[in-house]
């Protein structure tokens, strides 16, 4: 795994972040911190600009105003040197592409392969040992369509990890994952997290946030609380950006 180019730096960095599509103001002066080894979950309803925040700190979309560092390096810098992986909302992936399971994870490599893309062996090797980190080399000749939702994430995470990034940037990771896989996940995460890789992942998934994440970002266009989950979690914020009520004292929470 690459060292971060500065070991005190957060791993992600987001300042004053604004971002329109046309007349929609989709982000609002956003900015957030994650240290490096952390998971931080993103929180928010459909539509609070959860995706457009991780396209944001990848380049793939302009904010007006704000900036974005990413292990002590402008984001520019730390993308080209493939530090940063991402896992695509569901949505936003074409799953008719006839492509396998361990072309997706080879993608990862193209940044590093030239313009031919002919994989070498240190290709191949990072490739087969992704593979094998994610459970996934039973089925690397399947196509990528034709996997299940948690075992399609698992590829996106395969691929990030081929790429040798050390910030990883997970769309909604448990939509459309039953729950055995989101245990696979979930573990797999974990491990990630404790390699030392840093993690923002966003959710609509309220109850899993306290037992995986160790700090939280609620947002509703704007950061409406940041902290320890159950600080972020705390019956009056929850109400402001979910507009619903808390079950019980402190337990669980309905969406
Ligand atoms: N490509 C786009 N063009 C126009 N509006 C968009 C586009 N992508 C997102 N939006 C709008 O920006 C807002 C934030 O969307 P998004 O970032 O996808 O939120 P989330 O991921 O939290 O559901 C929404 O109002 C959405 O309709
Ligand atoms: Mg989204």
């Amino acid at each position: 795994m690459t060292a971060a180019a500065h070991p005190a730096a957060p791993a992600v960095e987001v300042v004053d972040a604004t971002v329109h599509y046309g007349d929609v103001l989709a982000l609002d002066g956003v900015s957030l911190s994650v240290q490096p080894g952390r998971i931080c979950g993103l929180l928010g309803t459909n539509g609070s600009g959860k995706s457009t925040l991780f396209k944001t700190i990848l380049g793939l979309v302009r904010a007006d105003r704000g900036r974005v560092r990413l292990l002590g390096l402008d984001g520019a810098t730390a993308r080209r040197k493939g530090l940063v992986g991402y896992v695509p909302q569901a949505e936003q992936v074409d799953w008719d592409f006839p492509v396998s399971v361990r072309d997706v994870v080879m993608m990862g490599r193209y940044g590093q392969m030239g313009l031919r893309r002919r994989p070498r062996p240190a290709d191949r090797e990072a490739v087969e040992h992704a593979l094998e980190r994610t459970d996934l080399t039973g089925l690397a000749e399947r196509r990528i369509g034709a996997l299940s939702g948690g075992q399609r994430k698992r590829a996106f995470v395969a691929r990030a990890l081929a790429q040798g990034a050390d910030v990883l940037l997970l769309d909604e990771p448990f939509a459309g994952v039953d729950k055995g896989s989101e245990a696979t996940v979930t573990a797999l995460l974990r491990r990630l997290r404790d390699e030392g890789r840093t993690l923002l992942l966003s959710t609509h998934d309220l109850a899993q946030v306290p037992e995986l994440c160790d700090e939280a970002v609620l947002l509703q266009r704007r950061v409406i609380a940041r902290g320890a989950p159950d600080e972020v979690l705390r019956p009056e914020t929850v109400m402001e950006a979910f507009g619903v009520h808390v079950q019980g004292e402190g337990e669980r929470w309905t969406h």
